[in-house]
């Protein structure tokens, strides 16, 4: 047993979706698959974790959706909310709850933060030009305005940002800005409009010393969370919308505007906390000891994007709260692009281009272990990944099909064929039942190792290695010949392949549920469900064996083969832009 406070419990986040678009399989592979397989690992652990997710409800695009569209911003966050959570659902992405920022707890909780840094002293008020339309009446926050960008000249910048280049600016610095509202593309004029902004510079030193504190964080988000603590200035936490969190201060000035999406989202993750304690235990305090005791290990997933938030603003805002705890990593990833096969290059994912894969397109065509399968042993952890069918097919096909799922199909229907639906007896244990014996214990902590400091792919590469040296071991031992003439041999081998399909069955859960859940049944093993209390430990269990004995079901295929002509199909489909 560890004696450190900070293992009594574990807080993981994945980023909040905007309710504005598909999930795509970029996404699952940034923030969202990493986190469940780390989440599954440790509930098989015993240990005490929480994972929250949920919509991000706010911001400009979802108004300019609606307007485009002629529906209600409610109606745009309806729908993308319960696609986000049918398609979690479908992949297997086990939260303990999925909110919405649009709930009204949400509101209390936003501004009770934005209260506690205005008392702080940490907000003040600046009056700014931004672009106005005198047609619509109305300030065009963010992509309300489109213009040249000042700094590559891309025609189509949004009025705070470059979509092509990734420049920030502020509004006057923007060339020959439109509006960008459906029935007005006037030029509009700067306007003074008073906002507020978040003072960053006086959580510099705070911020300085944690990230201090952590470097065995990946590479890619110290560097960036360290260029933004080094130039921090304040940021301005409110928008001229109606579509946010009402702003908690009584002036005037709040008059058309909301609290920033970028304010309020991250804040999500407070909101759902809250909830599910009410859900759960209908004791909404609940929810403290995840955020305010010094014993939990708060844990971010999220794509590279979104660094500066959670590696820099969001604990800023939590420094100003004064009782929070701070992040122990943020796990950003880099991109998972798409390979094009006409150009035989890897290109962005992007709206325009059509080339995205959304996840409800993807499952409705392969089985979820499939892909998490792909996304994980192909993970964008240290740089750019791209999502290639070819490979996609040769990687499930040849290493989780034909080393894993052979593996244990060929070991178990052997067994219940010749040994009476058991594990059978073994007679005396050779050097090579030994070797592989001894190797199963050995691997598994170097499957844990590897989760434990945040390295998916090599995790589940380790895992597949199991499958290999099991399979070696199977052909030199030949239990289809052996079976005809040395009974206690053949019994001997196939007991030694049932302590490898358990030690598979176990590791297996957390990347690949699905299978995981039906091997289990077979070899009768049980698989403790764990969660926010804590449980049995199912995951050292993978080195118990399994008694000689035991009863074995019929084998079921784990890992069914794709075939070849409809992974052509189907890439064809993506490449006319069907998998949106
Ligand atoms: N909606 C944002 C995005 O998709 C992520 C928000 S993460 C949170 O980029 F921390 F703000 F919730
Ligand atoms: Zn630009």
């Amino acid at each position: 047993m560890t004696t450190d406070k900070r293992f009594e419990r574990t807080l993981v986040t994945s980023a909040l979706p905007y309710a504005n678009g598909h999930i795509h399989l970029g996404h699952i592979a940034g923030a969202y698959l990493p986190a469940d397989i780390y989440v599954r690992y440790k509930r098989l652990r015993g240990e005490r974790v929480l994972y929250v997710g949920g919509s991000d409800e706010y911001g400009v695009p979802i108004t300019l959706t609606a307007l485009k569209e002629g529906v209600t911003p409610q109606d745009v966050i309806d729908r993308y909310h319960n696609a986000h959570a049918a398609a979690f659902a479908a992949l297997g992405i086990s939260y303990d709850i999925y909110g919405r920022t649009s709930w009204p707890l949400h509101i209390d909780t936003t501004q009770a933060f934005f209260s506690k840094l205005n008392e702080g002293g940490y907000v003040e008020k600046q009056t700014m030009e931004l672009w106005y339309s005198e047609q619509s009446q109305r300030f065009l926050p963010d992509r309300y305005v489109k213009g040249t960008c000042p700094k590559c000249g891309f025609e189509d910048a949004s009025g705070d940002e470059c979509e092509n280049c990734g420049a920030q600016y502020s509004a006057q610095e923007l060339k020959s800005p439109r509006a960008n509202i459906p029935g007005d593309n006037s030029t509009p004029v700067l306007r003074d409009s008073a906002h507020w902004f978040l003072r960053l510079p006086a959580f510099a030193d705070a911020l300085k010393t944690w990230l201090d504190s952590h470097p065995e964080w990946r590479a890619n988000v110290r560097g960036i969370a360290y260029g933004w603590v080094n130039d921090l200035r304040a940021r301005c936490i409110t928008r001229d919308t109606d579509w946010g969190v009402p702003i908690p201060l009584e002036c005037e000035d709040i008059a058309g505007k909301r609290i920033y999406v970028w304010f309020d989202a991250p804040i999500g993750y407070v909101t759902n906390t809250r909830q599910w304690a009410i859900d759960t235990y209908g004791d909404e305090s609940r929810w403290l000891e995840w955020w305010k005791d010094t014993g939990t290990r708060l844990i971010h997933f999220i794509g590279k994007d979104n660094v500066p938030f959670h590696a820099v603003i969001f604990p800023a805002m939590l420094l100003g709260q004064g009782d929070y705890v701070l992040a122990d990593n943020v796990i950003g990833n880099e991109y998972l692009n798409v390979f094009n096969r006409e150009t035989g290059k890897s290109e962005k994912g992007s709206k325009s281009r059509g080339n995205m894969i959304t996840v409800r397109w993807m499952l409705s065509k392969v089985s979820p272990d499939a892909l998490r399968y792909y996304l994980c042993a192909n993970a964008p952890e240290t740089k750019d990944a791209a999502f290639d069918w070819d490979e996609f097919a040769a990687r499930y096909n040849g290493e989780l099909c034909d080393v894993v799922g052979n593996f244990v199909h060929r070991s178990l229907t052997m067994t219940v064929k010749n040994f009476d639906n058991q594990v059978p007896t073994p007679g005396p244990l050779d050097d090579d039942d030994n070797a592989l014996l001894a190797f199963l214990p050995q691997q598994v902590d170097a499957v844990a190792e590897a989760l434990d400091t945040f390295h998916f792919r090599l995790a589940v590469e380790r895992f597949i290695e199991i499958g290999r040296r099991a399979n070696q071991y199977f052909d030199t031992k030949a239990p289809w010949v052996t079976r005809k003439t040395d009974l206690e041999r053949t019994a001997t081998t196939l007991y030694v392949c049932c302590q490898v399909v358990r030690a598979l069955c176990n590791t297996s859960a957390p990347f690949f549920p699905n299978a995981a859940a039906v091997l289990a049944d077979v070899i009768g093993v049980t698989l403790p469900k764990g969660g926010p209390d804590g449980g049995p430990d199912g995951w050292n269990a993978a080195k118990e064996l399994l008694p000689s004995g035991a009863p074995l079901k019929q084998p079921v295929v784990l890992f069914p083969k794709l075939d070849k002509d409809q992974i052509a199909e189907w890439a064809e489909a993506h490449a006319r832009g069907e998998a949106q």
